[in-house]
Parts: C-alpha cells; structure tokens; sequence
C-alpha cells in the first residue's frame, strides 16, 4: 500500500485548502505539510503561521509542519513550541530553490555547505524533541553532489527522507531524474519518500517498478492543484465530477473571503488555482484565459460557471 501526501506549497496548500480537501477529496490523502514556516532569530513564529499551525484551524487533518531553517538553536525552538501545540513530527526544507530563500544558504542553497549542514542535523537530531523528516532536491548545482549528501542523510534517523529528484538550478522545469532517486531509494538507510511530477496512475507504476514495489510513501503537489481527487483516483476512488469542483471551490472562496478584506486577493488565490486546473479544460481554454484575465469576483464567478456546466 502507498501512502499520499499533499505537499506543502508556499501560498496555496494553506489552512483554507487544507480543510477543502479534507471536506471533500480527503480519501486517501495520509499526510499534510504545512508550508515553510520561517525561523527568526529575533522572534517567535509570525501571527499567519500560528494560523496555519492552529489544531482548531487543521482538525481532522494529519498534518506535520514544515520549518525553512539553517540554525540549529532556531530550529529547535520552532521545534519545541510546536510539540506544545500536539504535534508528533515536523519537516526540514532542503529544497526551496527560490532566490530569496537558498540564496541565503536556506532550503537547496543550505545542500551546498554540506560540512555546517551536517553540524546543523548532528545539533537538531541530538536534542530533538519529535520525529524529524527531510524533504530534499539531489544537490544544487549537479547530480553528483547526492551520494555525498545522501551520506550525510544516512547519518541520522530521518524519520522519513522525501526526495524531490531535481537540483537546485533546475527549480520545478524538465524531467525529474528519477534514476537518481531509484538510487537514493536503495541508498537509504531510512523510509523514504518520492516527490515530483506524479500526475496519473502510470506515474505511480513507474515508480513502483522503479523500487521493485517497494515504494510506501508518495508527495503530491501540482498534480493534486490539477486534479484535487488525484489521490483519490490513485487510491482506488472515483475522478471529481464537476458538481463536486464547484462545491470544492466555493468553500475555498468562502473561507478566502472571511480572512481577506476585498476581493482582489481572493481573485488573486482563484486565478492561481486555475493556473493548474485549467490544464484539463483544452477544449475551454478561451473561457480559462478570460477567466486568468477577469477583474471581479462576479465575473470570476460567471466564468467558473461556464467552466464547470455539465
Ligand atoms: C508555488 C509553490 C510553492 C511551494 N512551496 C513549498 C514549500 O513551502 N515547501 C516545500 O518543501 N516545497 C514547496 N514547493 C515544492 C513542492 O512541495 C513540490 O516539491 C514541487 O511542486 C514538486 O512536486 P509536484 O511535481 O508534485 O508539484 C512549492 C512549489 C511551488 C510550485
């Protein structure tokens, strides 16, 4: 049996998508990540990521926090107040490739200082508090650069490894090497975990083959903003109908409006879904253009309608 997860994406699988999903394509789905939260030297976690930690705000849902660190005293302080608020285990990112982040050393830019990487996971695993997984890319700026780091990964009980088989400098484009996570998968002394690209059940095949149908665990994202019963198809369920979408998406919208004061961000958030699920609508892609391009929540609606008419 596999097990899925949704994976943690900066802005969109926040808190609100979070119980969309758990409300309506929840079956199958085993695991949720937070997105990043960030660790300050100078203050706790930010009002918006206590919101998206909240048990009030996540209930029914098996959800792990992700924390975007490179200093280990940071790191455990995260550590320690999210173990206060019920939580059995919380996420690294080593694989944030954008500027801001691992161009200060933090997500993938943090593979490239393996020595003060290795300090960092001997520091947090000797004083941890909870299970610790890693979500990583194979290295920065080759593919090379993983036997080493899958080395240092061996080092440590990593409750879980997720790897996402691109390099830094590859961001989310091209094909992921899957070759180097077949590697990684036997390489590994701890469970491990595939993320990137799964988009259909061939997908998941292939990487059953790849693993000799060792494979437990799968991280989904974009797959999942496409087609939110993804992993309900994966798992033996049913593909949305399209009643079902627009419910799924009224919530969302709903929920944005109460946490947003006007409607350009809620439209803003919309658009962005669109942005993936519009990939399935080829034959209506003028009304998924206008809709990419619309100025109100009224027209927005109008579009989604004729979007989802049966
Ligand atoms: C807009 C966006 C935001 C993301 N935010 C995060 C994040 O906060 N933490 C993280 O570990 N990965 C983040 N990712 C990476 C995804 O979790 C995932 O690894 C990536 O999209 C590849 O998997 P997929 O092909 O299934 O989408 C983000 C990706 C995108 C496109």
């Amino acid at each position: 049996m596999t097990d899925y997860y949704l994976a943690p994406m900066e802005g969109i699988t926040g808190y609100i998508y979070r119980n969309a999903i758990r409300d309506y394509f929840s079956e199958g789905v085993k695991k949720y990540y937070t997105p990043f939260l960030v660790v300050h030297e100078k203050r706790a976690m930010s009002s918006k990521e206590i919101n998206e930690i909240l048990p009030e705000n996540n209930r029914g849902i098996n959800l792990v926090p992700q924390i975007l660190a490179d200093d280990a005293k940071g790191f455990l302080r995260i550590e320690k107040s999210l173990k206060e608020y019920g939580y059995k285990e919380v996420n690294l990112n080593l694989g944030c490739p954008s500027k801001t982040v691992a161009g200060k050393g933090r997500g993938s830019g943090f593979l490239e200082r393996i020595n003060e990487l290795d300090d960092f996971l001997y520091e947090i695993f000797k004083s941890r508090v909870m299970n610790i997984s890693i979500k990583t890319r194979i290295g920065s700026k080759s593919t090379e650069e993983f036997e080493i780091l899958l080395g240092i990964f061996n080092k440590y009980p990593i409750h879980e490894l997720t790897i996402h088989p691109r390099i830094r400098y590859e961001y989310y484009i091209g094909t992921p090497h899957r070759d180097i996570f077949y590697e990684g998968f036997k390489g590994s002394v701890n469970p491990v975990c595939y993320n990137g690209d799964v988009l259909s059940e061939n997908d998941v095949e292939e990487l059953m083959q790849g693993t000799k149908g060792e494979l437990k665990a799968v991280m989904i994202g974009r797959g999942m903003l496409r087609d939110p019963s993804l992993i309900r198809r994966l798992s033996g369920g049913e593909p949305y109908s399209k009643g079902e979408l627009k419910d799924f998406l009224k919530r969302i919208r709903m929920d944005y409006t109460q946490v947003f004061s006007g409607e350009t961000q809620v439209l803003k958030k919309m658009k962005e879904l669109w942005g993936y699920m519009g990939a399935d609508y080829a034959g209506k892609d003028s009304v998924v253009k206008n809709l990419m391009k619309c100025r109100s929540l009224s027209e927005y609606k109008m579009l989604e309608q004729m979007l989802l008419s049966e």
